[in-house]
């Protein structure tokens, strides 16, 4: 489980979140929605330690790790794919993947939840493309290294901010099932997603952020009347 309890911080002078908390269960997906600038990277930032929390607690599977630096999130069994990737782009895929399946064998003391072969056939793609630099493959195809490189750290729960953003629709649908297997695998989410039509269709609920805060809660069944809600998509996602 992962909990975050009247988590702030921001960059420099500026104050950006401002007592988030919230909570995604083992196994659970959940969504965090809002419009552009509304501190939902920045969220994931502080989780992920690339950002130090000014206040407030984040806890993972029972281990206080507000002021974790990322290379110990592996450990704590958490990955996050970022915004923009950040991907080696001069190795090779596989270099990349070898690089995450060390770390995650590590961190899972040899237990592996997601094994190379497993890992590699949910991405065709990549597995054709295995050596590769990076550099050379499209977006949809980073961003499929990203997440098969995420998996191989062995996660219980995946953070993702914004995996189909910029991205063609045939290769959204590729990710988009990927996820839902990963669901049924009984992985947890946290899916950052500026489409609501997409958070809706992957996860369970979801909090809409607005100016660094949880302004709202859609709860497990609520998506539905949430999207009929045209006033209410509206006021919170613009
Ligand atoms: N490195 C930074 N230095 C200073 N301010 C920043 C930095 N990164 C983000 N901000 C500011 O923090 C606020 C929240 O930005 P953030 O990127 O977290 O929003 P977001 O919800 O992820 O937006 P988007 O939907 O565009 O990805 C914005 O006002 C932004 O200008
Ligand atoms: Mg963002």
């Amino acid at each position: 489980m992962l909990e975050l309890s009247s988590v702030s911080a921001g960059y420099g002078a500026l104050a950006v979140l401002t007592d988030i908390s919230l909570k995604v269960d083992d196994g659970e997906a959940v969504a965090l929605v809002g419009a552009n600038g509304a501190g939902k990277t920045t969220l994931v930032r502080t989780v992920c330690g690339l950002l130090r929390a000014r206040g407030g607690r984040i806890v993972k599977n029972g281990a206080d790790i507000t002021l974790a630096p990322p290379h110990e999130l592996a450990r704590h069994g958490l990955a996050v794919v970022l915004e923009n990737r950040r991907l080696f782009g001069e190795l090779s895929v596989r270099e990349n993947l070898v690089l995450a399946e060390k770390v995650g064998r590590k961190a899972r003391g040899g237990k592996l939840r997601f094994a190379w072969d497993e890992v590699t056939a949910l991405f065709p793609v990549v597995k054709e493309r295995l050596d590769s630099p990076v550099e050379l493959l499209s977006g949809g195809q980073q961003q499929m290294v990203a997440i098969a490189r995420a998996l191989l750290l062995q996660p219980d729960l995946l953070i993702m901010d914004e995996p189909s953003t910029g991205l063609a629709p045939k290769v959204v649908k590729d990710i988009l099932l990927v996820i839902k297997a990963l669901r049924e695998r009984g992985m947890g989410l946290l899916l950052i997603e500026q489409n609501v039509g997409i958070a809706s269709e992957i996860t369970d609920r979801a909090y809409v952020m607005a100016v660094g805060r949880i302004v709202h809660e859609i709860g497990a069944g609520e998506w539905q009347s949430f999207l009929q809600d045209e006033r209410l998509v509206k006021a919170y996602l613009g």
